[in-house]
């Protein structure tokens, strides 16, 4: 088997064991992104343990829907579908399951990306034909957000306002037994203690309190597996390409990229800078290799000068990573040029703005989201 790094009977193990054939791989998911890590990994598991590759996407398919039909029977079941690859993937292979026993629930959080909620509602309802409801709680999301700056706090009050307007929503629906959630192995790692005391880094609002609270059974089919393997799970369930390519959004939304206060003005302004970002990665034919790109409203203001005028305007900052699964990053290389057309454009178009600056961080030590 394979040891977590925290598991401490296996790390103190000292050597292997020729004779009884006993070895040990100490196993920490970076361990797979370094030159030789694929390379380790493959020989433990094909030579050492004996295992065979004979695993695919067609036959996880085929397991999953069993599963989740047997688990199921005749309930009825809910999803909260954020438009992401992981719910929409997680609704689809559930949907493909127990198709019209599903309904999926959109909550409007007020801190999306302009024509996001748009998109969520053609894709679904119109084309993969799911029941969908979508709920607007633009109001009440951004009252609660109100001066508040704590980058925990923004999510815990984000999490509460989604729970709220869920339960509220399902209520409506009658005999519900089962929630679906996209929940990925990564967030399962970070989100809560695995094995092992890995800190909570951060509170991720999709695996909450939800499922106890409405005394719901929880159905996560995606559970075991890492964002590059959804999204080829995606393609073999039929989900259009540009949700399965579709860069990770985190939960909490603009919310954790306008740092500071979150107020409809300076939303206005982050949701501008990031249109603009995503238009020239994707025209710039990056979009599909870089993990993540996007635009982070600083909560300071520099001075600048406009014709002979004196400014003093906000400042954006642009991120973008490469990663394989979001556990780490490099900050993306993109083109100079790439990087001009971005500065030019925020400043020229977004009005408030005077300043662009590129995050050369990568994670660890810094993470992807700046809260
Ligand atoms: P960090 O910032 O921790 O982010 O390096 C790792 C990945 O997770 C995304 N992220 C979230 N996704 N709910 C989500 O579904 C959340 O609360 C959340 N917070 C961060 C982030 O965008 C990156 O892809």
């Amino acid at each position: 088997s394979i040891a977590h790094t925290n598991n401490s009977p296996v790390a103190a193990m000292k050597r292997d064991d020729h004779t009884r054939r006993i070895y040990c791989l100490q196993f920490h998911p970076e361990v797979a992104h370094t030159p030789e890590g694929t390379k380790i990994l493959r020989n433990f598991v094909y030579e050492i343990c004996g295992c065979k590759p004979t695993w695919t996407m067609q036959s996880y398919v085929e397991t999953a829907v069993g599963q989740i039909r047997e688990q199921v029977g005749k309930e009825r079941v809910i999803c909260a579908l954020s438009g992401g690859v992981d719910s929409s993937v997680a609704a689809a292979l559930t949907h493909r399951a127990i198709g019209d026993q599903l309904t999926c629930i959109f909550v409007d959080n007020g801190v999306l990306r302009t024509g996001e909620r748009d998109q969520v509602e053609k894709t679904f309802a119109s084309q993969l034909h799911l029941n969908l409801r979508i709920l607007d709680g633009t109001k009440q999301f951004l009252a609660d957000l109100k001066n508040v700056t704590d980058p925990e706090r923004k999510r815990k009050i984000i999490g509460r306002q989604f729970i709220k307007h869920f339960e509220a929503e399902s209520k409506k629906l009658k005999g519900i037994k089962y929630l679906v959630q996209g929940t990925l192995y990564p967030d399962v790692i970070e989100s809560v203690s695995f094995k092992g005391p890995s800190a909570t880094i951060k509170t991720h609002h999709n695996v909450g309190g939800l499922p106890a609270r409405m005394r719901l059974k929880l159905i996560e089919p995606l559970r075991e597996l890492f964002k590059d393997e959804v999204r080829v799970l995606g393609t073999e369930l039929g989900v259009p390409d540009d949700i399965v390519w579709r860069q990770p959004f985190p939960g909490p939304g603009l919310a954790i990229r306008v740092l500071g206060a979150v107020t409809p003005e300076r939303l206005a302004i982050l949701r501008a800078a990031e249109g603009i970002v995503d238009q020239e990665i994707r025209s710039a034919g990056l979009y599909r290799e870089i993990w993540q790109a996007f635009a982070v409203l600083l909560p300071i203001r520099t001075v600048g000068v406009m014709g002979d005028q004196r400014t003093y305007e906000h400042v954006i900052a642009i991120r973008a990573v490469t990663s394989v699964d979001g556990m780490t990053a490099d900050w993306a290389e993109i083109p100079n040029d790439v990087l001009g057309r971005m500065s030019n454009r925020i400043i020229n178009e977004v009005k408030g703005v005077n300043r662009v600056v590129y995050d050369i961080s990568s994670k660890p030590p810094s993470t992807i989201e700046w809260e």
